[in-house]
């Protein structure tokens, strides 16, 4: 059987969360910005992050598919589904459930520069910064967390888990 061991608290994920969304606030006082947020993963932490920002916000979705297997990423990624509208001139905030290896966001955000936002940056709930293969900008981070394969809050195992509200690891109960 598998169980879940709690990482980080629904509490401290939406205290943490409220956090950022009032710096980013703050940094982009005067300008609207555009939310990208990268299915599936980032769908929860970007709902909840656009709750909390004041500066007027728009949203776009794109869903990408890296190949490999699920749990280690290639960074060759293949676009599901585009943005619906160009980024040209937008101040772009991408928001990412987690920078793990650095593979697929390094080029994410390489395929997005070359659309000509007027500014780039990236947003990640958590970050494993031990994993990192490729170097990775990031601008925004919930939380720094070790090596471990988490699950909740948008990341799943297998598709499972994306539902819950609080970061949590899989472990395998011995019957
Ligand atoms: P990267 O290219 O290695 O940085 O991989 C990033 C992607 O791998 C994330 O967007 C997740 O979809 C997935 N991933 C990496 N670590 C985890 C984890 O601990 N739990 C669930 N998914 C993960
Ligand atoms: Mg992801």
């Amino acid at each position: 059987m598998e169980r879940i061991r709690i990482m980080l608290t629904e509490e401290e994920v939406d205290k943490r969360i409220k956090e950022i969304g009032e710096q980013i606030s703050k940094d982009y006082a005067g300008k609207k910005i555009h939310l990208i947020c990268v299915l599936k993963g980032g769908v929860f932490f970007m709902c909840e992050l656009a709750k909390r920002i004041s500066v007027p916000v728009s949203m776009d979705f794109m869903s990408i598919s890296s190949y490999g297997n699920s749990t280690e990423s290639s960074g060759i990624i293949k676009i599901i589904k585009d943005l619906d509208e160009s980024i040209t001139g937008e101040e772009v905030l991408v928001v990412e459930d987690i920078v793990d290896s650095g593979r697929t966001l390094n080029y994410l955000l390489e395929m997005l520069k070359d659309r000509k936002p007027a500014s780039l940056r990236l947003c990640t709930l958590l970050d494993k910064p031990e994993r990192r293969v490729v170097e990775v900008n990031v601008d925004y981070t919930g939380f720094q967390i070790p090596d471990e394969f988490v699950v909740g809050y948008g990341l799943d195992y297998a598709q499972k888990y994306r539902n819950l509200p609080y970061i949590g690891v899989v472990e395998q109960d011995e019957e």
